[in-house]
């Protein structure tokens, strides 16, 4: 069965430009602005990057494994070493909330390098899949969504569907 719309691309792109105008306005007097982009979430990533006010923003990817093949996530979370940021007010962005390991790992390296501030951004927040060790919620979240496995829009299983316009449920 082909994945079912759930969010359409259009409403995606209209909360994105909100999202982008929150963090500006929530960034007006806190520079040097450092986006922090988990690398699967490269969709959103680069929609939200074009919606920030600030030119002088710095953009990073990083690298964060926390799931083992298909949908289960296997609860721990490994990350490649994190950009330069003492100083920087970060804003870390995934694509979605689900456990929360991955964001309150991320948070918490980022506090650790000596970032001024940190804050979290998702496009997708699960709360029924909060685990209680996981980020509570972020900051900054487009979609509050169901219980359901979602692919498109950089969501993927095992690296397909990534590339759909539309946030969908894949149907088991
Ligand atoms: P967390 O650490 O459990 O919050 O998981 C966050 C990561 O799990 C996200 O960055 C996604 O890559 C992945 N993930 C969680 N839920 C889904 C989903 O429904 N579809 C695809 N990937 C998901
Ligand atoms: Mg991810």
């Amino acid at each position: 069965m082909p994945p079912r719309p759930l969010i359409r691309a259009a409403e995606i792109r209209r909360r994105v430009r909100e999202l982008g105008r929150e963090i500006s306005a929530a960034h007006a007097d806190r520079a040097p602005l450092l986006l922090l982009l988990m690398d699967g979430a490269f969709c959103f990533a680069a929609d939200l990057a074009r919606e920030i006010a600030s030119p002088e923003a710095r953009l990073a990817f990083l690298r964060v494994r926390s799931s083992g093949a298909g949908t289960e996530s296997s609860g721990r979370v490994e990350m490649e070493a994190l950009p330069e940021l003492a100083g920087a007010h970060v804003v870390v962005v995934d694509d979605i909330l689900d456990s929360g390991r991955t964001l309150a790992a991320v948070r918490a390296a980022a506090l650790a390098a000596g970032s001024a501030s940190v804050s979290t951004c998702v496009l997708l927040d699960k709360p029924s899949r909060r685990v209680p060790e996981g980020l509570a919620r972020a900051d900054h979240s487009g979609f509050t969504v169901p219980e359901a496995f979602l692919v498109g829009y950089g969501l993927d299983l095992d690296g397909r569907w990534r590339h759909l316009r539309d946030v969908c449920v894949l149907e088991p």
